[in-house]
């Protein structure tokens, strides 16, 4: 595989870095804190505790004026085909800013907005009504952004329904929910941009047959004639696009049930507060721009210090679905292995992206973060004030973030081998002002516009994700072949596989 050159750059940096410890960084350069620190709007980020000098930063940020990333912002918010494989925009922007300057920018912005009057009438129909219980019926982007919205916001508002999600094709998980609740008084919404997943359509025509009436079902769908075939009543399908990802929709009317559930203006405030962070990345210079800063650290941890995983560790109850939501993000949009133009990246892409909520997390894998092999970089997500009684709870959050991202930089020295930390564990500290809709839209497109900075060092396309069309397009065939004899197909595993369900085990 041949190294990109501005890897090779890099490379000088790294092996200098290799045995710089954190703690002399800090005495030898008075300036660190204040250069590896940023606030913009609710989020306030600091990347002092990454294995980075002066000199290092300094390359980094050279590379992203070399891989002019300022263009590559602009490009996106223009609406320019930044998806190449697919030959369309990614304009989820759209859903939330008016930046774009051009005339498909502009009538994409148009759309959105359109669509989010719509969803407006439909929540007021719905809030009116008696219905009590929302099911929101998709999965992946369809249904990760959703969920954590939902869990992270529901404080804000008290929620006017009990929601429930169904994802996965299980009827177990269908039935169980299903057994809870009564058919008159629940909607359901099928959340799908392609109308063709396979759990979706499955899961669907379940509820369907369960409610005995389709006037409390509703559609968000790129598909609409697939959404009437399958039987939503005109007016209750709200459409999306081709240039929104799914993992980039929870700004479009995939934020339904969000909006249904904690009113359109709580909604709304979501989206503000992500095209304020689209506002920032657009316009901020390289150096004091929050989303290029978090993804030169990715790319730096991943290819220059070849660390294979990384660990988003939410110190909030609230976010604890932050980790599952970002595993989609970071994975399928960075999972690659070629370039837009179709060559061998030459270099680590995607990190596996995993990790859980504080503390527990803390009780279970980070013994090895601190002592295991493997240096597992790591983002530390807290929320500086919180609403409401139990302070001194919130303060035990917050003193054991500050405790680990301590420990794990500095380490601490013993003559007993079993008890030394070594230390120079590198973490950066994401501190949301509070937990709002306009805080945790901010959070969500930085990390968006991360993964996109990402995508243009390494040169691929963060928008597509063929990796998962061939396990789906196999599933399809195994289904019929379950259940009749006579269709014989898989490799001989599969057969075998096959012929042991058949036979009952
Ligand atoms: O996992 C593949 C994928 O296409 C995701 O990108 C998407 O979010 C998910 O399936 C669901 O797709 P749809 O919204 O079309 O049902």
């Amino acid at each position: 595989m041949h190294t990109p050159a501005w890897l090779e750059r890099l490379m000088p940096h790294a092996v200098r870095m290799v045995d710089q410890s954190l703690r002399d960084l800090f005495v030898s350069d008075p300036d660190r804190i204040g250069a590896s620190t940023l606030q913009v709007g609710p989020v306030h980020a600091c990347f002092a505790r990454q294995r980075i000098d002066a000199a290092a930063q300094a390359a980094l940020l050279d590379l992203a004026r070399e891989r002019d990333i300022k263009a590559a912002f602009t490009a996106l918010h223009d609406g320019a085909p930044v998806n190449r494989s697919e030959q369309r925009p990614a304009l989820h922007v759209a859903l939330r800013s008016s930046l774009g300057r051009t005339a498909v920018a502009k009538a994409a912005h148009a759309q959105a907005r359109e669509t989010f009057h719509a969803m407006g009438r439909l929540v007021d129909a719905l809030r009116a009504s008696d219905v009590t219980d929302l099911i929101n019926i998709g999965i992946g982007g369809s249904d990760l952004g959703p969920r954590l919205a939902l869990d992270a916001l529901r404080d804000v508002d008290a929620g006017r329904f009990r929601v429930h999600f169904l994802s996965t094709a299980d009827g177990h998980a269908v039935s169980r929910l299903l057994g809870e609740l009564d058919p008159a008084k629940t909607a359901a919404i099928l959340v799908s941009k392609s109308f063709g997943t396979q759990e979706t359509l499955l899961n669907g025509q379940a509820v369907r047959d369960w409610l005995g009436a389709d006037e409390r079902l509703y559609a968000v769908t790129a598909n609409t004639d697939r959404a009437a075939a399958f039987g939503i009543v005109p007016g209750r399908t709200l459409p999306m696009w081709d240039w929104v990802g799914g993992r980039y929709s929870l700004w479009s009317a995939v934020g339904f049930v969000v909006a249904a559930a904690l009113g359109l203006d709580v909604f709304e405030r979501l989206l503000a507060g992500a095209a304020a962070m689209d506002e920032h990345v657009l316009h901020a210079p390289v150096e004091s721009n929050l989303a290029i800063r978090h993804a030169l650290v990715a790319v730096w941890n991943r290819n220059a210090m070849g660390h294979d995983t990384h660990a988003v560790l939410p110190y909030d109850e609230r976010l604890a679905r932050l980790p599952a939501y970002l595993q989609q993000l970071v994975m399928e949009s960075l999972g690659k292995s070629v370039t837009q133009d179709g060559r061998p990246v030459g270099c680590g892409t995607s990190p596996v992206i995993w990790g859980g909520a504080g503390t527990d997390v803390q009780h279970s894998f980070f013994q090895a973060l601190h002592q295991g092999t493997d240096v597992v970089p790591m983002d530390f997500i807290g929320t500086v004030r919180v609403e409401g009684g139990y302070q001194d709870l919130h303060r035990a959050q917050m003193s054991n973030l500050l405790a680990q991202s301590e420990a794990f930089a500095n380490g601490t020295p013993s003559d007993d081998p079993q008890k030394a930390y070594a230390g120079n564990r590198p973490s950066s500290v994401i501190l949301l002002d509070d937990l709002s809709p306009e805080s945790l839209g901010a959070l969500l497109a930085m990390y968006e516009h991360s993964v996109y900075a990402q995508a243009t060092i390494w040169g691929i396309n963060p928008f597509d994700q063929w990796g998962v069309e061939l396990g789906k397009t196999l599933a399809s065939g195994l289904m019929e072949a379950l259940v009749d004899p006579m269709k014989a197909v898989g490799d001989p595993v599969t057969r075998l596989l096959i012929e042991r369900i058949r036979a009952g085990g």
